[in-house]
């Protein structure tokens, strides 16, 4: 038998103000049709005044261990990824743990922008077999609309605030290929491309800061490093992309998302896309996507998903899981 972390709980929270597209021409020179052409993106919502990340990844926290059946107390760790900490510190996932009444286990974030919750699933995969927990709820959570610069219409529109959560535990398996839970990953990072995608700002500057993306040059990285790390997780599974039920890719434009699919040989119809009604919400959009894309009926049980994000760094990677 194999010790596999399986995922045993979902879910995911959206703050409730939406943003159409209709409302950013308000703001910028921009256009509903240039939006969605160039990035799919349709809508987005975004957190209220005082609403912090910490209260998004809550909200979402609740929902994965209420559809687990479990109490905070059940847990032994808490990740979360995010690039849009409430303070400098502590931690996010530290926040939870006090919001959830949790006194037991051990909670950090994980920082790896866009990249996050691939970065944070890999961290509680290798805490979840070496040991050092059995049940671990891994949170992406972000409200990215307080770090745009509402002057850079090539920015602000395509980011969107949210969050969702895993929850995985330690679940003996045969040991094959067909086993629930994560079977592979493969992460990458390259600081040399540091400043495709910032934020200028931080401790150094005394500012939070705005994103600063050299849009064009993100999206080249995009499509061939995320067809690749998806191979080659899917490779050191032992599975090739003909095996694969939904592709569940990071929600940053439909055009990288299709150039990914299309790379993998995967059809369109079998990728979860919520793009046009999230936008860009960073480390949030996979897990978001892994919830809605199981309420909405096409994630069951025993399907072969992959993984993939890159952002900031830059850093990507990919996870291959069976829900
Ligand atoms: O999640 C982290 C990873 N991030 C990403 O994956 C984002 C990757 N990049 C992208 O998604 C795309 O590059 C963008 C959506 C950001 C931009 O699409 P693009 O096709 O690369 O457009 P562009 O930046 O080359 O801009 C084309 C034109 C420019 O005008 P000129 O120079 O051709 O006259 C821009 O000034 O579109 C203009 N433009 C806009 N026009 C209307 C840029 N932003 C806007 C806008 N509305 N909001």
């Amino acid at each position: 038998m194999t010790l596999r972390a399986v995922v045993i709980g979902v879910g995911h929270y959206l703050p409730d103000r939406i943003v159409p597209n209709a409302e950013l021409e308000t703001l910028v020179d921009t256009t509903d049709d240039w939006i969605r052409s160039r990035s799919g993106i349709e809508r987005r919502h975004f957190a209220a005044e005082g609403q912090n990340t910490s209260d998004l990844a809550t909200r979402a926290a609740q929902a994965a261990l209420a559809d687990a059946g479990l109490v905070a107390a059940d847990l032994d760790a808490i990740i979360v990824a995010t690039s849009t900490a409430d303070l400098t510190f502590p931690s996010v996932a530290t926040m939870v743990q006090g919001n959830l009444a949790m006194r037991n286990g051990f909670a950090f974030d994980v920082q790896a922008v866009c990249a996050g919750f691939v970065y944070a699933l890999t961290t509680a995969n290798a805490l979840i077999l070496s040991g050092a927990a059995h049940r671990v709820l891994v949170i992406g959570a972000e409200t990215f609309s307080k770090l745009m610069d509402w002057s850079d219409r090539s920015t602000c529109v395509l980011f969107g605030d949210g969050a969702g959560a895993l929850v995985l535990e330690g679940i003996e398996q045969p040991g094959t290929s067909l086993d629930r839970g994560i079977l592979a990953v493969d992460l990458h990072s390259d600081g040399q491309f540091k400043d495709l995608l910032y934020v200028d700002g931080g401790v150094s500057t005394g500012t939070i800061g705005h994103l600063r993306m050299q849009g064009k040059e993100v999206f080249r990285h995009a499509v061939e490093k995320l067809a690749s790390t998806a191979h080659t997780a899917l490779e050191r599974a032992g599975l090739t992309p003909d095996d694969v039920a939904w592709i569940v890719p990071h929600q940053a434009n439909i055009r990288i998302i299709e150039g990914t699919a299309k790379r993998m040989q995967v059809p369109m119809e079998r990728v979860v896309v919520t793009v046009q009604d999230h936008g860009n919400t960073s480390a949030a959009s996979i897990p978001l996507a892994l919830s809605v894309g199981r309420a909405r009926g096409q994630i069951k049980p025993g399907d072969l998903l992959v993984t993939e994000a890159i952002g900031g760094g830059l850093a990507w990677g990919s996870v291959v899981l069976r829900w």
